[in-house]
């Protein structure tokens, strides 16, 4: 059977990327299939479409974007127990396999879970990636405490919105640091002070945090260690070698640098989950762009101005 995915033959920038004709994926036994009703977007994305991993990518041409997607099962593998055909679902796949700008897409039914029942497919779409980024982050490396001082660094975007507010629901003190045009969103997020980067660097102030959470990835542990308390944690979300190299070095310490590779969890999409029917965390959706608009969604994404998530609608 046929379907349409959104796929590109070489690498380069957004308009590289079109619609083709190609095969549905059939799902092993321990797969799903799920068609697909919204992608949303992260940096990931354009740093493989332009070429930046080309070691890990060059093999599978033409490929496919994204990560994050919401959807319908419409096929259960036989070994599969806990989805059935018609569950909403949510979730993030290993995009250097196969990314989800499809029709319908096949999934590990380890890597999804159910959808907020309060949760349009689009806002849903958005959770996925940059939320378990920032639970992962602040719990499972930061070990974030209540009354905890967490700097967020990149407060604005798509991984920085969900840090806040899980940062929140944590019970710490959020310092965020953004520019000027967003002081007002991340304080209506809930963050308790605010630094302008452009005015001031956090690293030259005197305030010390239990955990400086890099989401944009500006600095690292070297930069920011002044910044931190005694037993204080740096977590960047660039795993670059340097970052790699001073999380080694600095393991001895007290102190420590560290980078977070996030993984797709069923467990964490189901705490997600729960956070946001309670109304406790927040999805914050930029822009919604249509299918056949996915190279503006890519363009607008790529300005580094997002606010929050951008998400692609596939019905
Ligand atoms: N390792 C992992 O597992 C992992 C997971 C998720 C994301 N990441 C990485 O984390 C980074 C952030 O991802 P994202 O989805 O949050 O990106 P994003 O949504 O594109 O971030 C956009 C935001 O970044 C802010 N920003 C731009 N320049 C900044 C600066 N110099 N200082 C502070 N904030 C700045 C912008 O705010 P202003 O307009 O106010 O500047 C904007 O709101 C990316 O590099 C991504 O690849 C890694």
């Amino acid at each position: 059977m046929a379907m349409k995915a959104i796929v590109y033959e070489k690498y380069g920038p957004p308009e590289v990327l079109k619609s083709i004709e190609t095969q549905k994926p059939i799902p092993k036994s321990n797969e799903l299939l799920v068609k697909v009703k919204a992608i949303a977007l992260n940096p990931l994305d354009y740093r493989i479409r332009r070429g930046w991993i080309r070691p890990l990518t060059d093999f599978n041409f033409p490929r496919s974007i994204g990560s994050d997607f919401s959807g319908e099962v419409v096929e259960v593998g036989d070994k599969v127990s806990s989805f059935q055909k018609g569950d909403r679902v949510y979730g993030m796949s290993f995009q250097i396999f196969s990314g989800t700008s499809a029709d319908y897409i096949k999934v590990k039914a380890s890597v999804l879970s159910v959808i907020p029942d309060t949760l349009s497919f689009e806002q849903a779409a958005a959770v996925p990636l940059a939320a378990q980024t920032s639970l992962q982050a602040l719990r499972d490396m930061g070990h974030l405490e209540k009354n905890g001082r967490v700097l967020v660094n990149g407060a604005s975007g798509g991984v920085g919105v969900f840090a806040i507010g899980i940062g929140k629901i944590m019970g710490a003190h959020i310092t965020a640091v953004t520019s000027f045009r967003n002081i007002d969103f991340v304080k209506e997020l809930g963050a308790d002070e605010v630094i302008d980067y452009t005015k001031e660097d956090f690293t030259k102030l005197d305030q010390k945090y239990d955990v400086i959470f890099d989401c944009w990835g500006n600095k690292n542990f070297i930069k920011v260690k002044g910044s931190l308390e005694e037993k204080g944690i740096y977590i960047s979300t660039i795993p670059n070698v340097k970052n790699f190299f001073l999380s080694l070095k600095n393991i001895i310490n007290q102190k420590k640098g560290k980078v977070v590779l996030v993984k797709s969890k069923n467990e964490d999409l189901e705490t997600l989950k729960g956070y946001i029917d309670q109304g406790s965390l927040r999805v914050v959706i930029d822009k919604i762009f249509p299918k056949s608009e996915i190279i503006e969604a890519y363009k607008y994404l790529e300005t580094k101005r997002a606010k929050g998530k951008v998400v692609v609608s596939f019905e």
